[in-house]
């Protein structure tokens, strides 16, 4: 390898063909809304999880990102891996793997950290909603 490529395939895949961009109502009950920034450069991510209500599993995620390319990416990925599992399984997605995925150099590690902080974020909120409607106390973070 001579010089490595600047981006990796997989991060211009993500960042031309972004998946599931969009918003969900924050008002739902059922939506968790992760909101998170990077004070490193400023960029901001925003990941929404929808929960289906009975089992609980997360079956629809978007989200907006105002930032680079390696951010769009890692939301782009975020959104795809949350799919179909519960929320304690999106709590073990870790940013290490999302830029492994992308092979994200050391420099964009905090571009895929939103992401993991993104996930965690939103998860944190729909879980205080729905403790909420159930007439409990959400858990303590
Ligand atoms: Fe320019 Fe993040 S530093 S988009
Ligand atoms: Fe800051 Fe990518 S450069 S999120």
């Amino acid at each position: 390898q001579i010089l490595p490529r600047l981006y990796h395939e997989n991060v211009i895949d993500h960042y031309n063909n972004p998946r599931n961009v969009g918003s969900f109502d924050k008002n739902d009950p059922n939506v968790g809304t992760g909101l998170v920034g990077a004070p490193a450069c400023g960029d901001v991510m925003k990941l929404q999880i929808k929960i289906d209500e009975k089992s609980g599993k997360i079956m629809d995620a978007c989200f907006k990102t105002f930032g680079c390319g390696s951010a769009i990416a890692s939301s782009s990925v975020a959104t795809e891996w949350v799919k179909g599992k519960s929320t304690e399984e999106v709590l073990t997605i870790k940013n290490t793997e999302i830029a492994k995925h992308l092979s994200l150099p050391p420099v964009k590690l905090h571009c895929s950290m939103l992401a993991e902080d993104a996930i965690k974020a939103a998860v944190k909120d729909v879980e205080a909603k729905r403790a909420k409607l159930n007439g409990s106390e959400a858990a303590p973070a």
